[in-house]
Formats: structure tokens, sequence, C-alpha cells
């Protein structure tokens, strides 16, 4: 594997209206002098970021790294890559990883059935016309640009400006994770039938891993790190009421406590943020003005997702809702 020793292009910053759609960029501006710029950025798209995720995020902007982000799940993770791909105005693609995948997924795989069915036009005009097939161009017109799927490592490489979201690098394997460190290093992949595709603005990457497995040294080396840890009440209020603005602040005040209270509780799954965001949803779906005994026995389900867990906390459900 080759060291990058290349200066890497700074990447344009566009900002775009929240309705704006991805594509259509309208404005170009300078990237954010500050943290605190990129965190009211940030807001805007209703995301809310402390001082050290806008740091993090300013820095893997500026220093044009990949920012691995490692969390509980639910902490906001996969949901940053898609509040800066909304402030940037840039395409998010999205690489999900898992068990097994490989190459083909994540970066480029052939069209085989339109191939073949290429292959089978020039096979019958040839046969029309009598004329025999010449191997070699035919081979080559078979691996033309126009039977590549690209995939989202290539798209991103090809888009800008993009923000590559490789989610869930810890589900992958080690062969994988060479890979993906080759591609983001090299800004570039070599396809032998087409060539090099090299990236003219690289996409911002985002890394997310729930740290099921240790990723390698070698990738986190090229990444800026960022630990996003469930948010404190003040904080997980806010979000409540940036993502459900109908919901009352009392109502939000008593869900963002006893979801807190629920994690010190060493539960099978812990709520995140996406737990307590459903929680205050199905209390307003049905109309409780407050968290209490009845409302939040029934709604349990909705932020707690193991039977020994929802047994555990319906035990001591008054501590949890002091
Ligand atoms: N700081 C935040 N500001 C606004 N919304 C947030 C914040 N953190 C989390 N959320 C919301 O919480 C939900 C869960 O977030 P997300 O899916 O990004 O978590 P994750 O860390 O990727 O979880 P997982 O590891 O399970 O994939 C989303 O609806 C997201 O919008
Ligand atoms: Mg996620």
């Amino acid at each position: 594997m080759r060291e990058f020793t290349g200066v890497r292009p700074r990447l344009k910053w566009h900002i775009v209206g929240r309705s704006s759609h991805a594509g259509a960029v309208s404005n170009t501006h300078e990237p954010p002098d500050t943290p605190a710029e990129l965190a009211k950025a940030l807001e805007d798209t209703g995301y809310l970021a402390d001082d050290g995720l806008a740091t993090a995020a300013f820095l893997a902007l500026r220093m044009n790294r990949p920012l691995f982000c490692e969390g509980e799940p639910g902490t906001g993770k996969t949901a940053l890559a898609q509040a800066l791909a909304e402030v940037l105005g840039a395409e998010l693609i999205r690489l999900q990883c898992h068990e097994g995948i490989d190459a083909s997924q994540a970066l480029y795989d052939w069209d085989f059935p339109r191939q073949l069915l290429h292959l089978r036009a020039l096979e019958a005009a040839a046969g029309a016309s009598a004329e025999r097939l010449d191997a070699d161009a035919v081979e080559a017109s078979l691996y033309d640009r126009r039977f590549l799927i690209a995939r989202p490592v290539l798209r991103a490489l090809q888009t800008a400006p993009s923000v590559l979201l490789v989610d869930e690098v810890d589900r992958a394997d080690d062969e994988f994770e060479a890979f993906l460190l080759e591609v983001l290093t090299e800004h570039a992949v070599t396809i032998p039938e087409v060539g090099e595709v090299r990236a003219q603005t690289p996409p911002l990457v985002v890394l997310t891993s729930n740290r099921t497995r240790e990723v390698h040294d070698a990738l986190k080396r090229r990444c800026l790190y960022l630990w996003l840890d469930h948010p404190d009440v003040t904080r997980e209020i806010a979000i409540l009421r940036s993502r459900l603005p109908g919901l009352p602040e009392r109502l939000a005040g008593q869900v963002a406590a006893a979801v807190r209270r629920m994690r010190q509780l060493e539960l099978l799954k812990p709520p995140g943020v996406a737990e307590s965001l459903d929680w205050a949803q199905a209390l307003q779906l049905l109309g409780a003005r407050e968290l209490d005994m009845d409302s939040a026995a029934a709604s349990l389900g909705a932020v707690l997702k193991y039977r020994e867990d929802a047994d555990r906390v319906r035990d001591q459900l008054d501590a949890v809702l002091v």
C-alpha cells in the first residue's frame, strides 16, 4: 500500500437552505471559520452538536481527513453524516457495511445481464450480415463504461461535492478494511478495463462504528477520531424539541430524565436518542401531557426492545420516573 504524499485539494464548501435538494447547490461559501459556525449550520438542519463534536467535524472538513465516529447505538453517528451533507449541499452517499461485504459491493460491478444482451445483439447483427465477429473488439465493447455499475465508493469519487458515509465499518472484515484504507488514502481507484478514476474533489468521508470489534490502527491513523456519548439531559431535551417541534417542554424533560436513569441500569440495550425520540412521539400520540406510571407502562415498548429490560424497568418504574 502506498503512502499518500500529495497535497489534497480543499473541499469546496457549499451551503444550501434546509429545503434545497442535495444536488441543487445554490450558493458556494467559504468554509466556516470556526467550529461554532459549523455547529450553528448543523443546528439549522436540526442536528445539535456539542463543542467536541463540532470541533472534530470542523477539523475533518478543513484537514480533508475522514472522520471516524464511534459510540453506543443511537448516539447520532449516522445522523451526523446526513447533517454534514445537508450543510455542505453535498450528496450523501452511503455504504452500509455487513459481514462479507466485498469490493464489488462497495466499488463497482459489471452489469452482467446487460453485457449478455449486448453480446446477443452483436451476434444477431453479425449473423444477419454474415460478417465474422472480431473477438477483441467484442470483448472491448463489453467492458465499456456504460456497463459499469458504480457502487457507493466509486460514486463518491465521481460526485462533487459528496459525503461518503461508511456506516458500521466494524461489521465488515479485515480484507475489506484494507481495501477501504487504500481508497481513502488515494482518493482514486483503478478499474483494469477502464483505467484510473480519481476524485477531483475528494468526498468528505464519515465512518461509523458501534465498536463490536476494534478497527485497525492503520485505518484509524488516517482519520480524526470522535467518540459520541449519550447526550446530557439538557442536550437531549433540546434534541427532542428540535426533532419533535410540538413536544411540551415538561414532557421532553421527563422523557430525557427517565431515559438517563434507564441508561444507568445496565440494561441489555440501553436506550439511545432514537429510542427517546420514539418514546416522546409515542407519548404525544397517546395524548399524554406528562410521563406518569400509566403512560410510561403503556408506551414502554417504544423505548425498550428486550423483554428482560422491560421487566427490569417495570419493577422499578417509580424510581425511573422520579
Ligand atoms: N445530536 C443530535 N441532534 C439531533 N438529532 C440527533 C442527535 N443525535 C441523535 N439524533 C437522532 O437520534 C436518532 C438516532 O441517531 P443515529 O441513527 O444517527 O444513531 P447512530 O449512532 O447512527 O445509531 P446506530 O449505531 O444504531 O446506527 C436519529 O433520529 C437522529 O436524528
Ligand atoms: Mg447508525
